[in-house]
């Protein structure tokens, strides 16, 4: 468990830990960079600019969000290479426009998130008698979900064909970008990780020179990457068959299988994305869509939001930076990891009781919990947890885009290969990195994962199960229109800084840059710490909130948010998160004098 600090401490560890991190970017710099901007019909926030282009390229030419949405994400795929791409996963929430033909809702959701091998089990990892064995190399690897979703959602709910939108993350990949200040921040996390465990790096090389020069890129520097560009093309020829049973499959079949790791050619053959329906709550006037299990994310906003909007009645916060505001949320928090630690995993293979983690009776009783002068002592009284489940006690590799176009099609999509550059195993002569989602399962049981998260026995692996997530893409409705599409990036951070970007605007008002770029906060439960961003004017607040009985961490992010809302008078105002350098686009940009 990191080591607690005081007030007196928080000022100097904050300013230290801003100059180590190069990704920190001061609220001066988040001004220069432009990361919000507003248009009149339609609007796309990624972290990276070109993907932006891309899927504004799509919706300029009469495309719809899905048509924008794919062409991001295969963009990002080859400009954010080890934060998502084809060989990893993600979750698709989708509101359709109201003349889509009729169904039942006009909410779906696709899950492509990767799968289990059919040869993994629940003591896969304990036999391997490796504890590093699911996060790097070929065991690490889950059956890739990405492309499949991808081209289902195109297929389903597009407009345009494949060649179209995956022509700009071809030409990307052809003709090279710019590496910016992310991407030099990745390689040199990527140089610390192989300078400590060279061994890590063994199906690693041919990735860490196409796209880092092996160490030696500089921002500015041109990345190109040929063999991606090609495993791009095939997939424009020849669909999604050309990864799951073509050249591709052959080269993830080849990497896997020489170096004894379980994915099969029929593990690859039968990957299938799932439609499902969303998990709808409410916050006062608005309709939050979100993701259910395997994620985590849409069961966890909806006690966040639902216990902070019991406690509104009765005390007013001046704004988000109020200490009795911070404390209220993070005991929300709290009680949302601790039953993410119990309860969630796959509900095609486990119950999840999702009825009553998010009923009216059971939010009150959280709420009822609520002290608003001190944290509860005794840390299984968050949540419903037992203690005899005490094994449960206790971003970087992955990218959030959303949309909404002309019509109201509206999509928020989370992507993710889990670490950065996933598994370190790259797929030879297709240029990218496989995911290491399998650390996402319960590998060890009692043994937290990468991101310091302990989850329970339902979270074992089984072949075909996915392993839980903390993705929450989210699309907030108002009188059935999208009034706002969020989610974000960071491991559980993606849950905590998506909330406060929400919360910011619908309940205290802030614009969409004031609400993405203020500094935010993070509890997960275990470990018991309150963490801040550095941004924060922190001694006044440390101090209060100590009083309350929290003790403190450091984070240099909490998440990275991609937010679009659309303002009363109908413009959208889109905003990619300076915390990781995207930018927006849209159609029909609004210029400052307008
Ligand atoms: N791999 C991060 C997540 O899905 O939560």
């Amino acid at each position: 468990m990191r080591e607690s600090i005081s007030a007196a401490t928080f000022a100097f560890v904050a300013v230290a830990f801003t100059a180590l991190c190069g990704c920190q970017i001061q609220p001066a710099d988040r001004a220069i960079h432009g990361p919000a901007a507003q248009y009149t019909t339609a609007a796309i926030a990624t972290d990276h600019p070109l993907a932006s282009e891309a899927g504004a390229a799509m919706l300029a030419r009469g495309g719809n969000a899905v048509d924008a949405a794919v062409a991001a994400s295969f963009t990002l795929s080859v400009v954010r290479p080890y934060s998502c791409g084809i060989g990893g996963g993600g979750f698709m929430v989708i509101h359709l426009p109201p003349d889509e033909p009729e169904r039942d809702s006009r909410q779906i959701v696709i899950n492509y998130r990767e799968t289990a091998p059919a040869a993994v089990n629940g003591d896969y990892y304990v036999e391997l008698d490796d504890p590093e064995a699911s996060r790097f190399g070929v065991h690490a690897v889950g059956v890739p979900g990405t492309v499949a979703g991808l081209l289902h959602a195109l297929e389903h709910h597009g407009t345009l064909d494949r060649a179209t939108v995956l022509a700009p993350a071809i030409r990307a990949a052809r003709n090279g970008y710019r590496a910016d200040a992310h991407h030099i921040w990745a390689m040199n996390h990527l140089r610390d990780l192989l300078d400590e465990r060279s061994e890590r790096g063994e199906h690693f090389t041919p990735l860490w020179h196409q796209l880092f020069a092996a160490g030696n890129l500089e921002e500015g520097d041109l990345v190109r990457n040929g063999p991606k560009a090609a495993a791009l093309q095939l997939i424009a020829h020849h669909g999604a068959e050309a990864f799951y049973e073509g050249p591709i499959a052959d080269a993830i079949g080849g990497v896997i299988r020489a170096n004894g790791g379980a994915i099969s050619a029929d593990d690859l053959r039968s990957y299938e994305p799932e439609v499902i329906e969303p998990l709808r709550g409410r916050f006062g006037e608005y309709e939050l869509i979100s993701m259910p299990p395997p994620s985590s994310g849409g069961v966890a906003l909806q006690q966040i939001f639902g216990i902070i909007e019991r406690h509104l009645d009765t005390t007013t916060f001046a704004d988000p930076d109020d200490p009795a505001y911070i404390h209220l949320a993070a005991e929300a928090m709290k009680h949302a990891f601790a039953d993410r630690a119990e309860w969630l995993a796959d509900v095609n293979f486990v119950d999840v009781p999702i009825d009553r983690l998010t009923s009216s009776e059971y939010l009150d009783e959280l709420a009822a919990r609520f002290d608003p002068e001190a944290v509860l002592d005794d840390l299984y009284a968050y949540g419903s947890v037992t203690p005899a489940n005490a094994q449960n006690a206790a971003g970087g590799g992955t990218s959030h885009l959303s949309v909404i176009d002309a019509d109201g099609m509206a999509v928020a999509c989370t992507e993710t290969i889990n670490l950065i550059c996933g598994s370190l195993v790259s797929v030879p002569g297709f240029g990218f990195a496989l995911n290491n989602e399998m650390d996402d399962f319960t590998t060890i049981p009692g043994e937290p994962n990468a991101f310091g998260l302990r989850q329970s026995d339902r979270n074992l692996p089984e072949p075909g199960k996915r392993p839980l997530s903390s993705m929450s893409p989210t699309i907030v409705l108002r009188d059935d229109r999208a009034v706002l599409v969020a989610g974000a990036s960071g491991g559980p951070r993606i849950i905590t800084g998506t909330a406060q970007a929400i919360l910011n605007v619908l309940h205290f008002g802030n614009s969409a840059e004031d609400a993405v770029l203020r500094p935010r906060f993070h509890h997960q439960w275990m470990p018991n710490e309150l963490m801040l961003e550095p941004d924060w004017d922190a001694p006044e607040l440390i101090r209060a909130l100590e009083a309350r009985g929290h003790a403190f961490g450091e984070i240099h992010e909490v998440g990275v948010v991609q937010l679009i809302h659309r303002r009363p008078d109908g413009t959208l105002e889109a905003v990619s998160d300076p915390r990781k350098g995207g930018r927006p686009s849209g159609v029909g940009a609004v210029t400052a004098d307008q």
